[in-house]
């Protein structure tokens, strides 16, 4: 690998400018590690351009709806569809795109009668390329990786960051360095990496300190990191907002739930909202609600002890592995993304996480147990009168249930959880597989037995 160096140039960029969350200090490119230099705060991606002459809302809904009919490869993409929302691409720089975006959005009828909610949706972006959200971001982040001429990409992961980027670093020629916490990540996301002809690390630590050394890495070598502390990648997970709006006829749900890790989505989601209506696309600001497992709940308890002002940092635990995370880096931009929305931050147990992802489940849908946070929290926010029943509800499911087949298992097999957190609720739930003799008489007696339950 090459001596390190100073970031490879990138062309002045016009359309859009970097602004630091913390000092408001602007700039036109940024250091490898996506910080102020005078602060060392975050940055963001602004549009300065908006402000001299706002985009016309009526006119870019026209657009793209358009698109959709176009054969495109930019215009398939559910992401670059909304480029308008993005930071421009330099003269005739090609995407790095896989068909990311276009995600369903399905109406959860079981779980709406259950919980008393009347109008209750799934934006399942568990079904985006590699089963999860992180590829609407990293198309558009790996795209601005090889515009500016690196060579190498390079995450902290709890698996599907991992799996996303190597995934788009195979598609754009790049190569990719992948740093997970030993044995605290799915098979299924490690086996992606591998896959896609990662370098796959896997660090005696936890996410935490995968991110952490990342951080001095690409300080130290020419690796352009991919977390969720890259600006470029929140820019794509907006257009998960954009999409929903348009899937929603531009009329805003009350409430949408996601779930919090290191909390790049939340911020991402919330900006867009934010845009949209600064723009004129939406009339009104949905709640945007953040759920976390109660053994990684940094944010609930940055906002209850810290009063939202300082990060009170956790040692994190959860079955839910994909927000196993204790010091979330983008923590500042998530609890601006709540008060510019009026959302909440609620935290769940390990059983009713197992629950929940369980009833999504038999709706036929499914997803990872860290998506189900949304429908576990959502029951908590009804239950303390935030959501009004006859209010509508989109719960982001961000990754596909096949990500972690262990949890799945284990729950229908009753050794998920220890005995003490085992309820008749869960029990009803429960599916497990039936080893029986290859005879007819056998089949029908489990036909007969199920058919009584
Ligand atoms: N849901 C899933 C399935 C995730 O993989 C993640 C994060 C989250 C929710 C939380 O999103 O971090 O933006 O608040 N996964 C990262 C990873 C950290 O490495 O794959 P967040």
């Amino acid at each position: 690998m090459s001596p390190p160096s100073t970031p490879a140039p990138v062309a002045r960029q016009t359309g859009f400018h970097f602004r630091c969350i913390g000092c408001a200090k602007v700039s036109h490119d940024a250091s490898r590690n996506f910080r102020c230099a005078s602060c060392d705060d975050l940055l963001e991606i602004a549009y300065p351009q908006w402000q001299e002459r706002k985009p016309d809302a009526e006119d870019l809904k026209a657009t793209w709806s358009n698109r959709r009919l176009s054969l495109n490869s930019i215009d398939l993409s559910g992401v670059w569809r909304f480029r308008e929302m993005l930071p421009a691409l330099a003269g005739d720089q090609q995407v790095i795109t896989l068909r990311e975006g276009n995600t369903p959005l399905y109406e959860l009828t079981q779980c709406a009668r259950t919980t008393g909610v009347q109008r209750l949706f799934a934006k399942h972006q568990g079904m985006n390329p590699t089963g999860s959200f992180k590829d609407t971001g990293m198309t558009v982040a790996a795209t601005f990786a090889r515009q500016a001429g690196f060579r190498w990409v390079g995450c902290a992961s709890t698996g599907n960051t991992s799996a996303s980027m190597a995934a788009y670093g195979a598609r754009g020629a790049l190569r990719s360095l992948v740093l997970v916490p030993e044995g605290k990540i799915s098979w299924s996301k490690l086996s992606q990496a591998l896959d896609y002809g990662a370098v796959t690390c896997q660090l005696r630590t936890d996410f935490d300190g995968c991110l952490r050394l990342l951080q001095e890495l690409v300080l130290r070598a020419p690796v352009y990191q991919l977390n969720s502390i890259n600006p470029f990648r929140l820019e794509g997970q907006k257009t998960l907002a954009l999409e929903l709006m348009e899937q929603l006829d531009w009329k805003p749900p009350d409430h949408i739930i996601v779930p919090g890790g290191n909390l790049g989505n939340s911020s991402a989601i919330g900006k867009a909202l934010v845009e949209m209506r600064e723009l004129g696309l939406i009339p009104r600001l949905p709640k945007l609600s953040i759920i976390q497992a109660e053994g990684a709940n940094a944010l609930l308890r940055t906002l209850r002890e810290g009063e939202g002002k300082r990060l009170i940092s956790v040692q994190a635990e959860t079955r839910a592995t994909a927000i196993r995370i204790g010091n979330p880096a983008s923590w500042k931009k998530a609890v601006h993304a709540l008060e510019a929305t009026g959302g909440a931050c609620e935290q769940v147990s390990e059983s009713e996480i197992a629950q929940a992802k369980a009833e999504i489940g038999a709706e036929g849908i499914g997803c990872e147990p860290a998506s189900a946070v949304t429908l576990a929290g959502m029951k908590k926010l009804v239950r303390q009168g935030l959501v009004k029943r006859e209010e509508s509800v989109v719960l982001v499911l961000t990754g596909n249930v096949l990500k972690d087949p262990d949890f799945t298992i284990d729950f229908h097999r009753g050794e998920l959880l220890g005995g003490e957190h085992d309820t008749p609720s869960l029990a009803r739930l429960r599916r497990p597989p039936i080893v029986l003799d290859a005879t007819l008489d056998a089949v029908m007696g489990a036909l007969e037995q199920a058919e009584k339950s």
